[in-house]
């Protein structure tokens, strides 16, 4: 077997740079729960979950056995024209654990972005409203029309289809109108109803596409009452809402679902990420009327994989059996403190904030001026994976820490996952870093 170096040195002749970011040198061979371990045997702590994939742990037992059962039994058919047992029963479940007490259907597809594709395609068709509603800063998925409904920086490359409106997300602590909140009286609705949506204009708007956590763009946690107000707005309006499940769903924030901290049932929900446990599947939800708007208009062959359908089946039944989105709330609180102290002992780190166990860690040269800390962030991952932590960075200034460990990590886990990350802080303050090997790593 090669080394690190030699597999990536392979990788650079025959893979092309367009499906990578990186942030330090990793080439995986195998994982259990929060370890993983490279391809020389090191061992690593994953505090990314794999972009928030692993939300049950590496190689979940019970998923795996599933998964065996199914393997034996049938591989694939597909869904499109031969459709398979566990695809219906899939959406029997995913129509009872989201919220909203109206009909709804289920559309299956493979990956985030195909989900939030099929809103940009589907709401105007439904409601005959030609434009669509995203956010700044938002990370929707990189085909065209998910990328159209984004508004982060990383998806700019491609100018996107000129129907969808950007709206500022609710980002307090860099607040774009200058507000402190409470006492801005939330400024940002006001201008989003009054200024973006009545010029839009309204009668022609379709959806509003919201991540009820705003993760890739820098781990920002919206005040409660603005998902409720923007609810209200909607259905004032008769726009529909939408919302972005696909990173922060399935147990991560301390709710299956993110959106149900605001008590809100939004029209249309779209989620994947770790909703198969890390075989790959997306879906949405959304009203009944909704996704039988127009017949065979988003579809794929491979599309409600049976093998990923009874991973995600299982899945679901092991969070609400273990009630694991309860324990990512008591953990993830317990983490959010640990990191709260952290941050008085560092002034490298501007802000500490999250929900449940998605977690950010916003770094800054001054915590007066805020001036974004971009190249600390690539320092202190690498530093972290060096010491045998692995975590990411995001945000408009690449600049916030994403923390998002398995939900099923173990408390001694937490403990030297912390310890590590509090010493890389301490490197990366003493100058301890090898900043020319870093800067190989670009990150994004
Ligand atoms: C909120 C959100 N939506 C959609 C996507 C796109 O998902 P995928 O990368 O699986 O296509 C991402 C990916 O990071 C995301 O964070």
């Amino acid at each position: 077997m090669s080394s690190v170096l030699e597999y990536l040195e392979r990788e650079e002749r025959v893979v092309g740079r367009i499906i990578g970011i990186r942030f330090y040198p990793i080439v995986v061979d195998r994982a259990f729960n929060s370890k993983i371990w490279d391809v020389e045997g090191r061992e690593y702590i994953d505090f990314s979950s794999q972009w928030a994939v692993t939300n049950l742990g590496h190689n979940n037992p019970e998923v795996i056995e599933a998964v065996k059962k199914q393997l034996e039994k049938l591989v694939f058919s597909s869904h499109t024209t031969f459709p398979n047992a566990v695809g219906i029963e899939l959406a029997e479940r995913l129509v009872e654990v989201t919220p909203g007490d109206f009909k709804k259907k289920v559309w299956f597809g493979l990956t985030g972005s195909d989900a939030n594709e099929l809103i940009y395609k589907i709401m105007p068709i439904y409601s005959g409203r030609r434009r669509l509603l995203g956010f700044q800063g938002s990370y929707h998925g990189q085909t065209m029309g998910a990328l159209s409904l984004s508004g982060h920086k990383a998806l700019t490359r491609f100018i996107g289809f000129p129907n969808t409106l950007k709206a500022p997300y609710p980002y307090c602590y860099r607040c774009p109108f200058k507000q402190q909140y409470p006492e801005c009286g939330l400024l940002c609705i006001d201008f989003l109803e009054n200024n973006v949506i009545e010029n839009a204009p309204a009668e022609d708007l379709s959806a509003i596409i919201i991540e009820p956590i705003q993760s890739d763009g820098g781990v920002i946690v919206p005040p409660p009452e603005f998902i409720p107000k923007l609810h209200k707005i909607c259905k004032h309006r008769g726009i529909s809402l939408v919302v972005d499940e696909v990173k922060v769903g399935f147990g991560r924030t301390g709710k299956f679902f993110a959106i149900e901290h605001s008590n809100v049932a939004p029209d249309v929900i779209s989620m994947a990420k770790p909703m198969a446990s890390g075989l790959p599947l997306s879906a949405v939800v959304g009203r009944g009327e909704i996704m039988d708007a127009a017949i065979a208009a988003h579809l794929f062959t491979s599309s409600a994989h049976p093998v990923s359908c009874v991973a995600s089946l299982a899945t679901i039944n092991i969070i609400l059996r273990d009630k694991i989105h309860e324990r990512a709330a008591r953990v993830g609180d317990y983490i959010l403190k640990r990191l709260n102290e952290i941050r008085e002992k560092h002034q490298l780190i501007g802000d500490v904030r999250g929900k449940g166990m998605i977690l950010g860690a916003e770094l800054v040269k001054d915590p007066k001026a805020k001036t974004p800390a971009t190249f600390e962030a690539a320092c202190l991952v690498y530093r972290a994976f060096e010491l045998g932590l692995l975590v990411t960075y995001v945000g408009t200034y690449s600049n916030v820490i994403e923390i998002t460990p398995p939900l099923t990590v173990s408390s001694e886990d937490v403990e030297k996952a912390l310890e590590i990350f509090e010493k890389a802080v301490d490197d990366l303050e003493k100058d301890r870093i090898d900043k020319e090997k870093v800067r190989r790593f670009a990150g994004w």
